[in-house]
């Protein structure tokens, strides 16, 4: 556990060491990694977490339930580009790291309308960059200084996309963006990277494949394809199925990011992935197959609910993560395979339909909007 000392106003008493936890302060904790993450961590540490979150549609409050009345976190409603908010955490808190999950992540949404993404994934990081390059510089105490941390969550999306047989993406892979998402973590990326160059601000960055895992919000293709299947609804399969994904089970992300925290080099990218490649259709499969085995419908398999529709526009073909330099410098390595993290997966919506249900009918907003009301009131 880290400490931070702290000098006494007490002239009789120079330098007293008085023992408080450090604080991480982690953005957008209360989305699918973000809130895995900070409930990981408070699982198994006493350092506190403050988490700043926009709370937008992809912000469910229900998912960290169960650290309410938990003095270790404090969720607070807001935005990262919101200098003057973020400015006061950092002051208040004293956090020896930031951990910026924060972000519009679905690529669907980024082709429908790009705006949010460019306001948030660029302009939002940028504006953090500074609050926190502002508070890093401010910083007297050389221990703290030199502790600091600011580590970004990117994507392997910012490499572009992979032909059969081509080698999986390493760190110094060309950025070659495609949707209007993926170049918007590039440049989030690029920005994280300057401040790092040009300020010193102590950075770390990781690159992760696609995850899944519980509290995943039910547009993405695997929470999607287990919903609707429960529901008797068509599982929508984008052109012939056959783009490549590679999953890691979101814990492993979890733990990657800890590791990284804890050893990784300054200004350095990690790749986090789980040498797990499979082609969407597969993962439908697999689904449908957990499914029929754990909740058999009266008649016939779910795979009969697959239907193959339009492509989406600009699909990349194949995502591939080498993530050998986790492994070889920090001995990082995932605990799951595909086939145990997809079966828990399962386990876990089957066990969790009130949560489903919440963000299916919009009440987890209700929750958002009668929690600040009542905090305002
Ligand atoms: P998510 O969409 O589930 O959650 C994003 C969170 O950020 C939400 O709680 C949202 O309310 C919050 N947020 C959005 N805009 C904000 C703003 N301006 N200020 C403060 N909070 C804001 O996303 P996720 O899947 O949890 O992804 C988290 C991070 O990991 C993202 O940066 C994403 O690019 C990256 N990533 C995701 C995956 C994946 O497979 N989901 C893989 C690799 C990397
Ligand atoms: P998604 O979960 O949106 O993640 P990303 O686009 O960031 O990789 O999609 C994963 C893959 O599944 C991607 O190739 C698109 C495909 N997909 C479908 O085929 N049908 C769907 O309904 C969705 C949401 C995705």
């Amino acid at each position: 556990m880290l400490l931070k000392s702290q000098h006494s106003g007490n002239a009789s008493c120079s330098t007293q060491q008085i023992l408080i936890l450090m604080t991480l302060l982690v953005t957008g904790g209360a989305g699918f990694i973000g809130a895995n993450f900070v409930l990981d961590w408070l699982a198994t540490s006493q350092e506190p977490v403050i988490n700043l979150d926009k709370l937008t549609y992809a912000g469910n409050p229900e998912t960290l339930a169960s650290l309410q009345g938990d003095a270790r976190h404090q969720l607070v409603q807001g935005d990262i580009g919101d200098a003057a908010l973020v400015s006061r955490l950092l002051a208040e808190h004293q956090p020896r790291a930031v951990l910026n999950f924060a972000a519009e992540s679905h690529v669907d949404r980024s082709i429908h309308g790009p705006g949010e993404f460019i306001e948030t994934n660029i302009v939002g990081t940028f504006r953090l960059l500074e609050s926190v390059r502002g508070h890093w510089a401010g910083l007297s105490d050389a221990d703290a200084k030199s502790r600091f941390r600011f580590l970004h969550v990117s994507t392997d999306e910012v490499y572009g996309s992979l032909a059969k047989g081509d080698p999986a993406f390493s760190e110094s892979h060309r950025y070659e963006p495609n949707s209007p998402y993926s170049a918007s973590k590039a440049a989030s990326d690029h920005l994280v990277r300057a401040w790092h160059h040009t300020y010193g601000l102590p950075v770390l960055t990781t690159n992760c494949s696609n995850n899944y895992g519980p509290y995943h919000f039910p547009e993405k293709l695997i929470p999607l394809m287990i919903v609707n299947a429960l529901a008797g609804k068509p599982l929508p399969v984008y052109g012939d199925g056959m783009q490549i994904r590679d999953w890691l089970y979101v814990k492993d992300h979890c733990s990657a990011i800890r590791r990284v925290l804890e050893a990784g080099r300054l200004g350095e990218v990690y790749n986090v992935g789980g040498w797990n490649e499979k082609p969407n259709i597969e993962i439908v499969q697999t689904i449908c197959k957990l499914l029929d085995e754990m909740r058999p419908k009266t008649e016939g398999s779910y795979a009969s609910q697959i239907s193959y529709v339009t492509d989406r526009p600009g699909h990349d073909r194949r995502y591939a993560i080498d993530a050998r330099k986790l492994q070889a410098e920090l001995g990082w390595k995932p605990a799951e395979t595909f086939e145990t993290g997809i079966r828990k997966t399962v386990e876990w919506y089957l066990a969790n339909p009130d949560w489903v249900a919440h963000v299916q009918s919009g009440a987890y907003r209700e929750w958002v909007s009668k929690n600040y009301a009542e905090r305002r009131a």
